[in-house]
């Protein structure tokens, strides 16, 4: 198991903070994210809506607005849910995330205080990466 530091509890504090104000009407859970990039901190939370399939994700939520600063290297994200056990990112989130560094790492809390880490190409191996569009154009 990887080891937890001090800065991956300052970042789920960032998450915790960001989760306090997801829109959660519908499913009443609640998720925060927080990124960590270039020495900067991009929060996000989830935003539901009344067409459940547009929800966005607290993950991407975060994503957006680090890209938006214009950062696309993400060193870190700590993510967090009114789950028991920490919250895990989505699938689709995994994915968009893998964009910015398939190996961030991924700092995962719930409603307790236990706390999981874990890197990105653990919880998604072989994600479907820029490289391979790459490999298509040359082969043209
Ligand atoms: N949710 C996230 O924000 N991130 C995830 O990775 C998993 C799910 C949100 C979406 C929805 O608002 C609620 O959690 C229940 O699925």
């Amino acid at each position: 198991m990887t080891e937890i530091t001090q800065a991956d509890l300052a970042l789920l504090a960032f998450a915790r903070e960001a989760q306090d104000k997801a829109y959660a009407p519908y499913s009443g859970f609640r998720v925060g994210a927080a990124i960590f990039a270039d020495g900067e901190i991009y929060q996000g939370c989830n935003v539901e809506n009344a067409a459940y399939g547009s929800t966005m994700c607290a993950e991407r939520g975060a994503a957006m607005s680090a890209v938006l600063a214009g950062k696309t290297y993400f060193d870190a994200i700590a993510v967090v849910g009114d789950s028991e056990d920490p919250t895990v990112p989505c699938g689709c989130c995994r994915q968009f995330l893998a964009e910015f560094n398939p190996e961030m790492r991924v700092v995962m809390g719930g409603r307790l205080d236990h706390v999981q880490v874990s890197s990105l190409d653990q919880l998604l191996p072989d994600a479907f990466v820029r490289g391979y569009l790459d490999q298509e154009a040359a082969a043209q």
